[in-house]
């Protein structure tokens, strides 16, 4: 009996290692602490054996900059929230009512300093600088040093990158083309090394087997589009533009690039993209992370296949959520029209559509007495139709639990810089499909 016993233990926990290796992409993901992980924008940092994520640390209800945030984790699923390790300064280019974002770190090899660039602006977006702030470490408070000068000037552009090479060169790329190469402190601009035709914004690099590949996005303020790249043997190029790295109409599987970073796997670096899925106004809650593996072969770069679960440490695609199904079918774009379902702990996803009339719904979890536990924006708005998970709530323990969806009669919907083109949701519709109490903690 006891035998038995220990055998259930051991395989019910190598079930839970195994499962806590799962990334899901497009929901909201918590940190240890249970809040939502907010980091847009970001990057990932390996250092001392760990994944450091740093991201803009957004609100959901303005788009002034609010801080910018520190994670870190042992295998990029399970994420410790550090500290905000900058936050809103006195004054100057990320003071008060400003914008902060697209926030880069590398460790410069000479100092071993750790250096941070960013995109800092006005809420109009009408006065861009390149800010550079450093930190002895990582995850320390960072010091803002105000924009980064090159021949004197500050450089006033917007979307930025960075890149470091294996030889221990420091890049910064810059939206639509420029790439300068940072001195060896990392805290100035050596030389403009090269200006890539046809770029657009979020640029990110990586390379494999000597060949570079650079990312980039259409310009589409926080809507979606079909992001593509261009390679070069060179830094300095020439760089060759080659297309889309996900099938045309998907707009990047809902994503727009932000960094890639190389997961060392099985003698083998697969490169991983990191993007966006905007979700304007409600950004802190309901804009989404995107990560999968892209194959790079040669000058072909593809991310062929949306997996909306994947095991980070084997990069491999895992079956969806599995568990008690309940099929609802249901469809609202009445404020206040809810859904509601109970169940008894562990964790419930939501399954549901979402396309051009989505609107967000709020999705609350609590005892059954009524109190609740957790509550957060979740979008039904996407330019293009799709059906996925919405929604998987955090681990509860054995009990009584209501889910409930409620329609908010709000939706995601923006005007561009300019305030002449208007993006986003054109109705209120929630749709939810099914959802799942499951089985396990995947
Ligand atoms: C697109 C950029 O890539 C984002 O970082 C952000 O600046 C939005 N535009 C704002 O519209």
């Amino acid at each position: 009996m006891v035998r038995i016993i220990l055998l259930w233990i051991m395989s019910s926990l190598l079930c839970l290692a195994a499962n806590a290796q799962v990334i899901h992409n497009g929901i909201p993901w918590f940190d240890e602490q249970g809040n939502i992980i907010n980091a847009h924008g970001a990057c990932i940092v390996e250092d001392g054996g760990r994944y450091w994520l740093f991201g803009e640390y957004k609100s959901d209800e303005s788009n002034a900059f609010p801080g910018f945030g520190c994670y870190s984790s042992a295998d990029l699923v399970n994420w410790r929230f550090e500290r905000i390790v900058l936050p809103v300064q006195k004054d100057g280019i990320l003071g008060p009512d400003r914008v902060g974002e697209r926030v880069k770190v590398m460790k410069c090899p000479k100092t071993g300093e750790y250096v941070m660039l960013m995109h800092a602006d006005d809420l109009g977006y009408n006065d861009p600088y390149i800010g550079i702030a450093t930190s002895p470490t990582i995850n320390g408070d960072y010091t803002l040093h105000g924009p980064i000068l090159f021949d004197g000037k500050p450089l006033r552009h917007w979307d930025m990158g960075t890149f470091q090479d294996t030889d221990g060169k420091g890049y910064l790329l810059i939206h639509h083309g420029p790439i300068y190469r940072l001195s060896d402190d990392y805290r100035s601009i050596e030389a403009k090394v090269a200006h890539v035709e046809g770029m657009g914004e979020s640029p990110a690099m990586f390379k494999k087997n000597g060949l570079y590949y650079l990312l980039t996005s259409n310009l589409t303020s926080w809507e979606r589009n079909d992001n593509y790249y261009f390679t070069a043997s060179s830094i300095e190029g020439p760089w060759k533009k080659q297309g889309y790295f996900c099938p045309e109409g998907t707009l990047t599987w809902n994503s727009q690039s932000t960094f890639v970073l190389p997961l060392r796997r099985d003698n083998d670096t697969i490169p991983m993209y990191m993007g966006d899925r905007w979700s304007y106004p409600h950004q802190a809650s309901a804009a989404t992370y995107v990560w999968l593996p892209m194959k790079a072969e040669g000058e072909k770069l593809a991310i062929p296949e949306y997996w909306d679960a994947w095991n980070a440490a084997k990069a491999e695609k895992k079956l969806s959520i599995q568990g008690r199904e309940q099929v609802h079918n249901w469809i609202s774009d009445k404020k206040g029209d809810c859904l509601e379902r109970e169940f008894d702990g562990g964790r419930i996803a939501v399954v549901g559509k979402t396309d051009g009339n989505g609107g967000y719904a709020t999705i609350s979890i609590s005892y059954a007495n009524g109190k609740v536990l957790d509550k957060l924006f979740v979008d039904f708005y996407s330019k293009i139709p799709d059906e996925g998970l919405r929604f998987v709530s955090k681990n509860y323990p054995k009990g009584k639990y209501r889910l409930r969806i409620e329609v908010t009669g709000t939706q995601s919907a923006w005007y561009n810089k300019k305030k002449t083109i208007r993006y986003g949701s054109h109705g209120y519709l929630v749709n939810v499909t099914k959802t799942i109490e499951m089985e396990a903690d995947v």
